[in-house]
């Protein structure tokens, strides 16, 4: 038998997994990991209140484990994340000053992406930045309030000059269903930006699933955001309770559109889930391979 992210090589795509630094003494954990994942994001080290907790000050120790971890084993990485509301430090969500609020962006975006230039092979650049109320609007944050919708325009030409061969993406939940509000939204800007051509190369579906799986448009989803000319990527998946049909309709809307690059589930085994009562991975508790891991396995095209 070969691995995910073997299966997944076979068709171009990677396979890859949310990791925590605190997990990287674990054999256990890193046998599985390092056996099975082509991939790895940063499951909170790369994020503002870890990698700037207070102006200026900058702390790539835990975030720099992972990488070492990835260079050494053979694994790509996904950068997570530069800019989002949320593990976002106090100093930055106080600033009302637009001039001092993008100065601040534009520096976290630019010594970050700076010390990891070369090794991420795609950067979120921008995490969450639509409201869930059907408005299809940017939500309330620092960043919109102080700086306007064009925030996010300022993040990607930021990071572009940063490190120009990383792939930028725009990452989200609930904008897997194609004709809900915040989708659209997404899609009007992603078209906006790519009309004017703003640096954007991918869009990450985070593809937090319910028990029944993605929306029966999912794959039309893909689709029509990669007809736009961008790769997109299915980022932190997890699906409640793992049923091997809800991860293989998952996987085949994926494998059924060619500028799908890669999946990533957000963890490895039940245990290390940020929803772990819902035991929604490829991997038990014991490290065991669920059924959901045969049907991706299938999914990919491997046996
Ligand atoms: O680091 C502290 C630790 O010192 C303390 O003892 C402990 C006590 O609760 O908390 C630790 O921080 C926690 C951190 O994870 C590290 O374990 C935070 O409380 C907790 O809120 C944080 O949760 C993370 C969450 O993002 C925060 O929003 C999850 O691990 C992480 O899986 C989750 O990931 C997000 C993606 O980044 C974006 N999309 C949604 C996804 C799931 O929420």
């Amino acid at each position: 038998a070969g691995s995910l992210g073997a299966t997944a090589a076979q068709s171009g795509r990677y396979f890859g997994t949310a990791v925590p630094a605190g997990k990287l003494g674990d054999s256990a954990y890193t046998g599985i990991l390092d056996r099975e994942f082509n991939a790895i994001t940063p499951e909170n080290e790369m994020k503002w209140d870890t990698t700037e907790p207070s102006r200026g000050s900058f702390n790539f120790g835990p975030a720099d484990q992972i990488v070492s971890h990835a260079t050494a084993h053979g694994q790509r990485m996904r950068g997570h994340t530069l800019v989002w509301h949320s593990q976002l430090p106090s100093w930055v969500s106080s600033i009302t000053d637009a001039n001092t609020l993008r100065s601040v962006m534009d520096n976290h975006i630019t010594t970050e992406m700076a010390h990891y230039k070369g090794k991420i092979y795609a950067w979120d650049v921008v995490n969450e930045a639509f409201a869930d109320d059907g408005s299809g609007q940017q939500r309330s944050s620092v960043f919109h309030n102080v700086l306007g919708t064009g925030f996010i325009e300022e993040a990607f030409r930021t990071a572009r000059a940063a490190d120009p061969a990383a792939k930028l993406c725009y990452n989200d939940y609930n904008i897997e269903n194609w004709t809900d509000a915040k989708t659209q939204g997404v899609y009007r800007m992603v078209q906006d930006f790519r009309s004017r051509g703003v640096p954007i190369d991918c869009v990450g579906f985070q593809s937090h699933f319910g028990s029944s799986g993605p929306p029966a448009s999912y794959q039309t989803t893909l689709a029509n955001f990669a007809a736009l000319g961008v790769d997109v990527q299915i980022t932190e998946l997890d699906i409640a309770q793992a049923s091997p049909t809800a991860y293989a309709n998952t996987v085949n809307a994926c494998m059924n559109v060619s500028r799908c690059t890669g999946i990533t589930t957000w963890g490895i085994r039940d245990s290390d889930s940020w929803r772990s009562s819902e035991n929604p991975l490829l991997f038990d508790s014991n490290g065991n391979k669920k059924a959901a891991y045969g049907a991706v396995t299938a999914a990919l095209g491997g046996s």
